[in-house]
């Protein structure tokens, strides 16, 4: 008896890693980044802008998540371009040149590739894993 629980067992084990591992496939990568999107991390460190917004719920709490902001609905890139040129009453003006702000905005873009900061539960497989671009 403990011998077919044993087996049981392993095979739910090798299952369930076999159907994470398949299915945590290249969906989650959003591609290497160029060097636009490196000098755009670069300056997203040195201005902190985490230090006010996050990046899948981790960060500062003043200003909004950004994960997603280059694609939601009424938002991306001119939009962003805005708030990252002049800054608002509450977030400062960095005097970013355009580079800098063209190379932030592709950054933003590429870490909105990468997943959902709030995943919906329609997107929850029934193995417990995530359909990304649902
Ligand atoms: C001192 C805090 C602070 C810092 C630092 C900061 N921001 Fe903000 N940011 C805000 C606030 C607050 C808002 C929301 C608009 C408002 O209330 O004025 C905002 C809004 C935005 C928005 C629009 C988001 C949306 O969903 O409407 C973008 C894009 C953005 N910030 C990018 C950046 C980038 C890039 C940096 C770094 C260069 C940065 N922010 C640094 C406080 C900050």
């Amino acid at each position: 008896m403990a011998r077919i629980i044993w087996i049981l067992l392993l095979l739910t084990f090798i299952t369930s890693s076999w159907l994470i591992y398949t299915r945590c496939d290249e969906k989650n990568i959003s591609g290497i980044p160029d060097e636009h999107v490196k000098q755009g991390w670069k300056v997203w460190q040195e201005k902190n802008c985490q230090g006010c917004h996050q990046i899948y719920g981790l960060g500062g709490y003043m200003g909004p998540d950004l994960t997603n902001v280059a694609s939601q609905k009424d938002k991306g890139p001119i939009y962003m371009k805005v708030f990252i040129q002049h800054g608002t009453g509450r977030m400062p003006d960095f005097h970013l040149n355009d580079s800098d702000v063209n190379d932030l905005i592709l950054y933003l873009a590429w870490i909105d590739k990468s997943g959902k900061s709030r995943v919906p539960a329609s997107a929850v497989e029934w193995t417990g894993s995530l359909d990304i671009k649902n």
